[in-house]
């Protein structure tokens, strides 16, 4: 079902963010979370961390929420003779992005377990999340977060995270636009609709359900344990104004903004990265 000829092997190794792009619209709606100029990003950060620190067995790429990411991440951890461990409690969508990897990349790649690995459990647990990683000596160059869009769920994430770092690792985040403190109430509100349940009325919760804007709580939390925190330039922000992605998908996003999934507000932030050197 993936392996539909896109180039040879040549043609693709020689331009392969379009090889990625094209297995990546292959995805069902379900699987393919990140517009392409933010896949894009992705792609441009794993190919120059994983450039930077191939052929070291004990560094790796952390990512939360499995889906498009994924192809980028795993692409360019199998490119440097890295390792990608991806967290997600959803092991049905975790094994229709195997069958991808399996089909569209083994030919070039050669086994998925070799570069990729699923753990199917929430990122932040203490025995089984990202801190275990770090127990298990391994450390990190490049993460991409996108699980839970709660403040409580990504800080949680990073602060698992902030021991595995070294100087010079990236850390990234999608739908780093949200403000959501401890429960995503534009998905739960998705949700009830589905149900026939009456919506949640955001003025009559509280505390406020929405706080700070995440890209900015997870900029200071790296400066809490690193001096240097640089923001990074990338290609989603130049590029996402004309991303086909959106006009694709925009009916429902639409929707999605109606609910509160997604804010057209400082769109440019959905995607942002930093790069963290000097621990404290
Ligand atoms: C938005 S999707 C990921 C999209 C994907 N990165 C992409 O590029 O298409 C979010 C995923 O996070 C998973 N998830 C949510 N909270 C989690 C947590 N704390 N630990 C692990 N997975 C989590 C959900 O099962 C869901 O599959």
């Amino acid at each position: 079902m993936y392996d539909f000829m896109l180039g040879t092997k040549e043609e693709i190794l020689s331009h392969e963010k379009d090889f990625l792009v094209a297995v990546k619209r292959m995805l069902p709606r379900w699987l393919n979370s990140i517009p392409d100029s933010e896949f894009i990003s992705i792609c441009d950060l794993a190919d120059s961390q994983g450039k930077k620190y191939s052929n070291n067995e004990k560094m790796v790429f952390v990512e939360t929420g499995v889906g498009a990411s994924t192809l980028a991440l795993a692409w360019y951890a199998a490119k440097y003779n890295l390792h990608t461990y991806t967290w997600d409690t959803s092991s049905a969508k975790a094994a229709v992005i195997r069958q991808v990897l399996s089909e569209a990349f083994s030919e070039h790649l050669g086994s998925v377990n070799s570069y990729w690995t699923l753990v199917p459990w929430m990122s932040t647990s203490e025995h089984l999340g990202i801190t275990a990683l770090g127990k298990q000596g391994f450390k990190c160059c490049l993460s991409f977060h996108d699980s839970e869009h709660t403040w409580a769920n990504v800080s949680g994430e990073l602060q698992a995270l902030t021991p595995l770092l070294v100087d010079g690792s990236v850390v990234a985040l999608d739908d780093a636009n949200l403000k959501w403190t401890e429960t995503n109430f534009g998905l739960v509100n998705t949700h009830r609709k589905k149900l026939g349940w009456p919506l949640i009325q955001l003025d009559h919760v509280k505390p406020d359900p929405k706080g700070e804007i995440h890209w900015r709580l997870a900029k200071e939390l790296l400066e809490q344990n690193f001096e240097s925190v640089e923001m990074l330039e990338d290609y989603y922000k130049s590029n996402f104004k004309e991303d086909p992605y959106f006009g694709w998908y925009s009916t429902e996003f639409i929707e999605k903004v109606k609910l509160g999934t997604e804010v057209s507000d400082e769109l440019k932030h959905r995607f942002d990265s930093f790069k963290v050197s000097k621990r404290r």
